[in-house]
């Protein structure tokens, strides 16, 4: 018998069905409270929520599993290219080479972006955040492809949209920073992989001959496995929220990394180093940083450090903190910010306020320490992110379409004032 929940409201006893995952996660249908008992329910930050039933990605919190479609992070990391899991994630498997040949084909011929864009840029003022740039100009984008307003296109003409945001992300990131150093942009070469190609529009001149050290193209190509998807986090909650609305696939995608970019969420990697700068600045009392941080008087936080569903250890921090070790070690990195951050992770590791709290470096916290030896600006540490996650909002995205999942449009509990009346403005 399927079990079931019950629940008394005003001396009533009223039935919910229980839904069971593919892993046994367990969660109360409570769709349909409110047209029955009258009721909603309250849930701030939604940290009890399931706001649809996935089939995506798997993460358990507590015992740091994180799976795409199946597969363990740590296989996916270190066997497959980050374009094999991006079609895994859109599509649901793992392609065949003929399919992944497809899939790369058609992203390396969408990489070029439309030359009026480069006007967008030429607008912008000096230190313009890469990311308010790149949310703009994804949005941007739908207007050069007007045909991709209509929601309910076949299925062939969805796809040329994904492939083209996927194509030309990694192009308008790197515009995006050529433009702030006032460098000529950099073409995108399509005989180089994803990654390769994204590291020559971002450090290749007209001038020079740049060469992709095949370390970095490895550890970037990581990083992006990483970040591809991890559920219903708050930038993939809201590309379905935008995409409900049946919004553009490029606004929804837009939205989302406007989404990632806040401090606690994507624009955490931005902020360790930023915080490692300012600890060094200010002498390095590794000490001094981690009492404020326990400090409940003082708003500071050791950034890089706890998550919201990863209680005990962090899946993606395991492997990417092998992979920030090799990479100091074979780029020969000596750097006195990167030293305090392993110092700081030492004393943070054994220190009781975090220990209890469940409080260890996330992926954050090594992302930035590898994008800092990679060369890339402070700035750009989130449009990294974004690349990543990419893929997993557009899945997440074709799913919520797929499923034909309605407007997403949350209640609330009115607390403010009662009826009153108007009062005209001599009389207040
Ligand atoms: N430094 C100091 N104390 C902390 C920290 C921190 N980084 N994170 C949480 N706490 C404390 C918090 O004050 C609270 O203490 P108490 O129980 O005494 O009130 C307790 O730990 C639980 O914190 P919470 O805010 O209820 O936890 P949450 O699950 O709501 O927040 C978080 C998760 C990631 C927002 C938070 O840990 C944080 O602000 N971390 C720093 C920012 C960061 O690194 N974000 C990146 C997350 S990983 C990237 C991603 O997936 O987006």
């Amino acid at each position: 018998m399927s079990e079931i929940a019950r629940i008394i409201l005003d001396g009533k006893e009223y039935e919910l069905p229980v839904i069971t995952g593919s892993e046994n996660e367990k969660a109360i249908d409570i769709s349909k409270l409110r047209s029955t008992t009258g009721y909603i329910t309250l849930d701030p930050g939604f940290k009890n929520t399931g706001s649809t039933e996935s089939a995506i990605t798997f993460l358990d919190g507590e015992k740091g599993i994180l799976r795409y479609r199946g597969y363990p992070i740590e296989q996916l990391a270190e066997k497959a290219s980050f374009l094999e899991v991006a079609y895994l994630l859109i599509y649901g498997d793992l392609p065949n080479i003929q399919e992944l040949d497809y899939f790369r084909g058609s992203i390396a011929q969408h990489t070029l972006v439309h030359e009026d864009m480069k006007r967008f840029f030429a607008a912008y003022p000096n230190g313009a955040h890469p990311m308010g740039m790149l949310s703009a100009m994804i949005a941007s984008l739908s207007t050069f492809y007007p045909e991709s307003q209509n929601p309910n296109r076949p299925f062939k003409d969805i796809e040329l949209t994904m492939h083209r945001i996927i194509a030309k992300l990694p192009t308008l990131a790197a515009q995006a920073y050529k433009f702030t150093m006032g460098h000529p942009i950099m073409y995108p070469k399509n005989d180089l992989s994803y990654t390769a190609n994204f590291l020559n529009q971002m450090f290749g001149l007209p001038t020079t001959n740049y060469e992709v050290d095949p370390v970095i193209d490895d550890a970037l190509d990581k990083l992006l496995i990483l970040h591809a998807d991890h559920e219903q986090n708050c930038s993939a909650s809201t590309v379905r929220i935008v995409g409900s609305s049946q919004a553009n696939l490029y606004s929804a995608i837009s939205a989302g990394i406007a989404a990632l970019w806040g401090p606690l969420h994507g624009g955490a990697n931005q902020a360790v180093i930023e915080m490692l700068e300012k600890i060094k600045n200010d002498g390095g009392d590794l000490q001094k940083w981690v009492d404020k941080a326990k400090d409940k008087q003082d708003s500071f936080r050791l950034m890089g450090f706890g998550h919201r569903v990863y209680k005990n250890f962090d899946p993606r921090a395991r492997i990417i903190k092998k992979a920030a070790d090799d990479v100091l070690s074979k780029l020969g990195v000596n750097d006195p910010v990167l030293e305090i951050a392993k110092k700081l992770e030492e004393v943070a590791l054994k220190d009781e306020y975090f220990v209890e709290r469940g409080l260890y470096p996330n992926v954050d916290f090594y992302s930035g320490i590898i994008y800092r030896a990679l060369g890339i600006p402070t700035d750009m540490f989130t449009v990294m992110f974004a690349i990543g996650r990419l893929p997993g909002w557009i899945a997440q995205w074709k799913e919520m379409i797929e499923n034909n999942e309605p407007i997403g449009r949350p209640r609330q509990v009115y607390v403010g004032a009662t009826v009153r009346d108007y009062r005209p403005l001599n009389e207040r």
